[in-house]
């Protein structure tokens, strides 16, 4: 074997790709990271990766890898001349928002979001008539269109610490689009929902699918066992839980405690992360795959590289980009 293959799978093995569940050999993987590695230098590129990423896009080419949060921090010191967004459509567009000078490529255009679908930036603009004065906290997880008709950005990182702010001010505010995130807010800040909350019919196809009768199964089964749900899953959920957050949260909850086991009730990949960074803790699965996510693979990556072709660059106009710039910014200011 080639030497440098050889030693591409060690590094890969010693990122802890070895244990983890990938649908192709090691060898195979190896073939397409050294490829993809030696293009970013070529191509004057970088990749940032959400933590649902397949394990393999993660530790074998991720050059930022986090939560919804970070990658948009990361975006804003990102040298390179090229990103390509190992994420979902909305992940990819924020970066080039913040990023209006840089190409931004998504290795497979049609990675959306159910969250980002059920909202148009004229359902907000009719909302705002409807509640004059009232602002509106948008979630991530939406299109530059929408972005633009906002007051701030949110993510599961900040939401709360965000609404705070905002209800210090304000009477009523606008929580936009996940219904599931703006019940267990409100629920946490004692809001009401239509009256000092108001809420829009949004939700995860992923998070909205767990069965909370499973959770207190598994409670019983594992003394001691701390169950973990991202904020995007209904109220049941939630309170068969211990920890209610983002998938950065949940990783730094990991990382301060010792509990016998953990089961993380969010999308798979950050389960496999979990696993990769933290080898001695033990896990229990429960958890599902989100079909956008994982439509991105090292192939179409490659092939991203290769070309770097105009169908899979994410643009955005100029006055929609500056408006929505100055939501995301506000979440950076807010958010401290
Ligand atoms: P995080 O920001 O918590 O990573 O969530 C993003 C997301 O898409 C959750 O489904
Ligand atoms: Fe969207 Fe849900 Fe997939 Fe996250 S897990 S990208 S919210 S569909």
């Amino acid at each position: 074997m080639d030497k440098a293959l050889a030693e591409e799978i060690i590094r890969l093995k010693s990122g802890g790709l070895s244990s983890l569940c990938s649908d192709k050999p090691l060898k195979e993987i190896a073939e397409l990271t050294l490829e993809i590695n030696k293009l970013k230098k070529e191509k004057n590129a970088v990749i940032c990766a959400h933590v649902y990423q397949r394990p393999e896009i993660i530790s074998g080419i991720g050059d930022f890898v986090g939560d919804s949060y970070k990658l948009a921090k990361d975006a804003v010191s990102v040298k390179a001349e090229n990103i390509i967004f190992c994420g979902v459509h909305f992940m990819a567009e924020t970066a080039k928002i913040l990023n209006p000078e840089k190409r931004v490529f998504l290795p497979d255009m049609s990675a959306g979001c159910s969250l980002s679908e059920s909202i148009k930036a004229s359902d907000i603009i009719k909302l705002k008539k409807k509640h004059p004065g009232s602002p509106v906290a948008l979630y991530i997880n939406t299109s530059a269109k929408t972005k633009a008709e906002s007051d701030v950005i949110v993510t599961s990182a900040n939401a709360e610490k965000i609404l705070i702010k905002l209800f210090e001010k304000h009477k009523k505010v606008i929580f936009l689009p996940d219904k599931y995130m703006g019940a267990n807010l409100a629920k946490k800040l004692n809001k009401k929902i239509g009256k000092e909350i108001i809420l829009w019919d949004g939700s995860c196809e992923v998070h909205e699918k767990f069965d909370s009768s499973l959770i207190k199964e598994q409670k019983k089964l594992y003394p001691g066992l701390v169950a973990m749900a991202h904020s995007e899953c209904p109220s049941d959920i939630i309170n068969a839980v211990d920890f209610m957050g983002g998938t950065g949260d949940m990783m730094k909850y990991i990382e301060a405690t010792n509990a016998k086991a953990y089961m993380l009730i969010t999308e798979c990949g950050m389960g496999e992360l979990a696993k990769m960074k933290f080898p001695n803790k033990n896990f229990i699965s429960m958890c599902r795959l989100c079909p956008y996510m994982k439509s991105i693979t090292l192939e179409k990556v490659l092939d991203t590289l290769i070309k770097l072709p105009a169908k899979k660059e994410i643009k955005v106009g100029a006055k929609i980009s500056e408006k929505a710039k100055k939501a995301i910014e506000k979440m950076f200011e807010l958010a401290g």
